[in-house]
């Protein structure tokens, strides 16, 4: 194992709504930024000058030394796609990729068969949805390999307690789930959301907010500070006992800083970043979600939720979860899409209390494939002075 599973991913609250997985890039070597430190790769950082078609962003195979069948891709997309393989596989970077003592990552080696035998399976799955799926994303490395790297070939047999799991969900799906009043379009739930968190005129009269707290991981705890100022202009920290993570975005630039120095967010990472920076989100869902569309009704905790899909920004589609009772918020569930299939980042909203005639969640679960994450905010103060100096990136 060559990486902590602590605080591996930073969950960051942004406008009480939107929580993103942060790569804190210290531990993790799922930045491109990372990558591009070892001399033994080809730098991922993605330069404005560079060849492609794709938003001027070069390309997997222009940007890394040994792509020979995820290509096409903008290079911001590769990590993302090693991160859904390894989601799916339940295999970390260093089952298929080599580390040497002193040289590190040499992520292009093909030396590991299981890197070898990765290749193929891309091609495979590529053929099965292209010959029996008219080309759909409809099976991926999840669908055989549900986390496992040897999929299973013989279905099980039933025992006492997978029956009685049987039972309870035959019986839950026959209780048709009803909800008085029920609403019928993205609109009306949404408008009835910003009603329950006290309305668009008490949210624009905040123009700042400072949240402080902790974050919870595998029983470790790091304190959180948060500032965020309208229109989008975003600065989180995280302290713990190693140091001091920064993440923030200053309408234009996304910059991360910890013990391995300063550097910019690109690609992905700033598309998160970006995503949450909105300040008037939760007021502006439809504005920032296109293609919403209601989905249905289910129970989640014990509480009847209506479904939203919308889709965020390029790469991001996202489904929210709204409570048929209080209109509240109470889950949302980010899906980054990879050319082979989607990560979700799910985030339970709990504990809503009032700041300035705004309901705000107090707690903040993120789920990822990795871990959980529990933010839990002891203040949460509105229109806090703050500089807008700490938002820019600090020279190096
Ligand atoms: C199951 C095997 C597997 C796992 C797990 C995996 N990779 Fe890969 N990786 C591959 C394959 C296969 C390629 C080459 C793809 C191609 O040829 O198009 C690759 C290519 C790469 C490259 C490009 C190297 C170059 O310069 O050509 C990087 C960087 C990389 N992986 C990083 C990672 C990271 C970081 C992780 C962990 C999050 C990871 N990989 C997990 C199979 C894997
Ligand atoms: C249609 C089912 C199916 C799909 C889809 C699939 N696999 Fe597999 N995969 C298998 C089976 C079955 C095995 C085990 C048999 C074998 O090793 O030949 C396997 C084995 C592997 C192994 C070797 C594991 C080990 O421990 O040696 C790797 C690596 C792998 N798959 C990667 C992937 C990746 C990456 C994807 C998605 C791009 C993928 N697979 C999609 C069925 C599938």
């Amino acid at each position: 194992m060559f990486r902590s599973k602590f605080f591996s991913g930073i969950p960051i609250l942004i406008s009480g709504i939107l929580i993103t997985t942060i790569a804190a890039g210290t531990v993790y070597p799922k930045t491109a930024s990372m990558i591009s430190k070892n001399k033994h790769t080809s730098t991922a950082v993605v330069s404005s000058k560079s060849t492609s078609k794709d938003g001027g962003e070069k390309t997997a195979e222009e940007a890394y030394k040994n792509i020979k069948v995820l290509k096409g891709m903008p290079a911001s997309r590769l990590i993302p796609t090693m991160r859904f393989i390894e989601a799916s596989l339940g295999m970390d970077c260093g089952s298929c990729h080599v580390r040497k003592q002193q040289k590190g990552w040499e992520f292009d080696k093909d030396d590991k068969p299981e890197k070898r035998k990765a290749r193929k399976m891309i091609e495979m799955m590529e053929a099965i949805n292209n010959n029996s799926f008219k080309g759909e994303q409809e099976v991926t490395c999840y669908t055989c390999h549900h986390g496992n790297p040897n999929p299973q070939k013989i279905p099980s047999v039933q025992t006492v307690s997978s029956l009685k799991e049987k039972k309870a969900e035959e019986e839950y799906e026959s209780n048709i789930i009803s909800v008085p009043n029920r609403l019928n379009t993205p609109e009306e739930i949404i408008n009835k959301y910003i009603s329950a968190i006290g309305g668009k005129e008490a949210f624009n009269k905040i123009t700042s907010l400072k949240y402080e707290g902790t974050t919870e991981n595998n029983g470790r705890t790091a304190s959180v500070t948060i500032y965020q100022k309208a229109p989008d202009l975003y600065y989180s920290s995280v302290k713990f006992d190693k140091g001091e993570m920064t993440k923030a975005y200053n309408g234009k630039t996304g910059w991360a800083s910890g013990w391995r120095g300063t550097w910019e967010l690109k690609g992905d990472d700033l598309e998160d970043i970006k995503l949450g920076a909105d300040f008037y989100l939760p007021i502006d869902i439809q504005k920032n979600y296109s293609a919403l569309k209601l989905n249905d009704v289910q129970v989640i905790n014990g509480d009847t939720v209506y479904t939203l899909d919308g889709k965020a920004t390029q790469y991001r589609t996202a489904k929210l979860y709204f409570s048929t009772k209080t209109g509240l918020l109470v889950r949302q569930v980010i899906y980054n899409q990879t050319p082979l299939g989607k990560i979700p980042v799910q985030t339970d909203f709990t504990d809503y209390k009032n700041v300035n005639g705004i309901l705000f969640p107090f707690e903040n679960q993120v789920s990822t494939y990795e871990n959980v994450e529990n933010v839990k905010f002891n203040k949460i103060t509105a229109n806090v002075p703050v500089a807008e100096k700490m938002f820019d990136m600090p020279a190096k």
